[in-house]
């Protein structure tokens, strides 16, 4: 016999998610953790479409509170945009009372915010200007959302990071690298990985877990001088390897010197900025290769892994780091301690992702983290034990396939 359970806590209430800002693996994994708590505490549980753009005009609200859910499918069934509630150089008009006003309209008593530095951002200013109860919830495959998350690696402890949408991108990036390098081996050739990653080179390293090597990220820039050195280390690192093969990783965001105009500059996609201030990047992989091909003399290809990494299915770590942080959230609710962003204390491995290890951080203390010093060498061009470490938290291991041959050459008859 079902016992119906009836008054629960916060029966006659409603919890809004949405999510805005770029896909990522995990969104829909974090959105069906929200959903399946916050329904159990007697929430009603709406989902507003296309990020802020949802709570503009008319509004565009779902009731997910008895829909079936696939948390392991990718991207994010409430879709996502990039709309700024807050005037900006591309869209001077405040949405603040529109959103105001739907959230009255339709009855929203707390709103979960899935996002990264903008979405939460937003949120952030909604809660401290309007008294809007939100809850941040972290998310970007950059990872450079800051949580606070601690990273100790031979008795130092780093502030490092850990943003759901990460582990499954990192995975798929390491997997993308493990396939590549037949090819650039079959052909003695240099290819230059571009990954996403506008501001920090947090993904980028990733591809050192499918075989890569060195790695350039956007927290140190590519000047005059230290391009030489660059291509001296390239050099040094293709003819060391046992099959004259080498995969670059390169952020899309790194600043490379440019001779012609005889600045550092990014690679721009395009020279239009979202509402949040942002230019698209796109395309430095293809620079570096030929500057590359050209001072080196050795055949150097670009690749761009572009949506490659945040599409796909939701991977195991993330699915457990979304579920963990959602319970943390459940605690929030409880306590009504709202304009907080549940994150996790410690990097740890899979197993021990747990509530335990979850904590809350103001929203005020969110904003871009860079890649820690430690984790890069900034003369080696690579990336350092410590963040191979952190990131073995997440992958475990490196993987990828090896065929290891020295076939005897030939030698005609004639000339023995
Ligand atoms: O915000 C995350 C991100 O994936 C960045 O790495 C990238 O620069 C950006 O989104 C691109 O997003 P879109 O092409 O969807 O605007």
């Amino acid at each position: 016999m079902i016992i119906m359970q009836k008054n629960k806590l916060f029966q006659g209430k409603t919890l809004a998610i949405l999510s805005g800002g770029g896909d990522t693996p995990a969104i829909n994994s974090s959105i069906e953790s929200v959903r399946n708590r916050a329904s159990l505490l007697g929430f009603k549980v709406f989902g507003v479409r296309h990020g802020w753009k949802g709570l503009i005009g008319e509004g565009d609200i779902v009731d997910l509170t008895n829909q079936p859910y696939n948390g392991w499918y990718g991207g994010s069934a409430l879709r996502s945009s990039r709309t700024n509630p807050f005037p900006s150089k591309k869209n001077p008009e405040n949405r603040v009372p529109q959103i105001l006003h739907n959230l009255e309209k339709y009855k929203i008593d707390v709103l979960v915010t899935i996002g990264g530095d903008d979405t939460n951002g937003a949120a952030k200013r909604l809660y401290e200007t309007e008294g809007i109860p939100v809850i941040g919830f972290p998310k970007t495959i950059d990872n450079d959302l800051r949580t606070r998350t601690m990273h100790n690696f031979n008795g130092e402890d780093i502030e490092a990071v850990l943003c759901p949408g990460f582990p499954s991108a990192a995975k798929a990036i390491a997997e993308y690298t493990a396939k590549l390098k037949t090819t650039a081996e079959s052909h003695s050739r240099i290819i230059v990985l571009e990954v996403m990653g506008r501001d920090a080179g947090w993904l980028t390293g990733s591809a050192i877990f499918g075989g890569a090597e060195l790695g350039l990220v956007p927290e140190y820039e590519i000047t005059k001088e230290r391009k030489e050195v660059f291509f001296e280390t390239v050099k040094e690192a293709y003819m060391q390897s046992p099959k004259k093969s080498l995969i670059i990783p390169v952020s899309e965001g790194v600043r490379w010197y440019n001779e012609k105009e005889d600045k550092v500059d990014v690679v721009y996609a395009s020279s239009e900025v979202d509402e949040y201030g942002h230019p698209r990047f796109g395309g430095i992989s293809g620079v570096i290769a030929s500057d590359i091909s050209k001072r080196l003399k050795i055949e150097a290809r670009a690749q761009i892994t572009g949506y490659y990494a945040r599409s796909g299915i939701c991977r195991k770590y993330d699915r457990r780091l979304t579920t963990t942080l959602a319970d943390k959230i459940v605690d929030l609710l409880l306590k009504e301690e709202f304009g907080q962003m549940p994150v996790i204390k410690k990097m740890v491995p899979y197993e021990e992702l747990e509530e335990y290890n979850a904590a809350s951080i103001d929203m005020g203390q969110i904003g871009n983290k860079p890649l820690p010093e430690q984790y890069y060498n900034v003369d080696k061009f690579s990336f350092s034990e410590a963040y191979i470490d952190f990131l073995s938290k997440i992958l475990k291991y490196m993987r990828y396939e090896d065929f290891e041959y020295d076939f005897p050459i030939v030698i005609p008859e004639d000339l023995k």
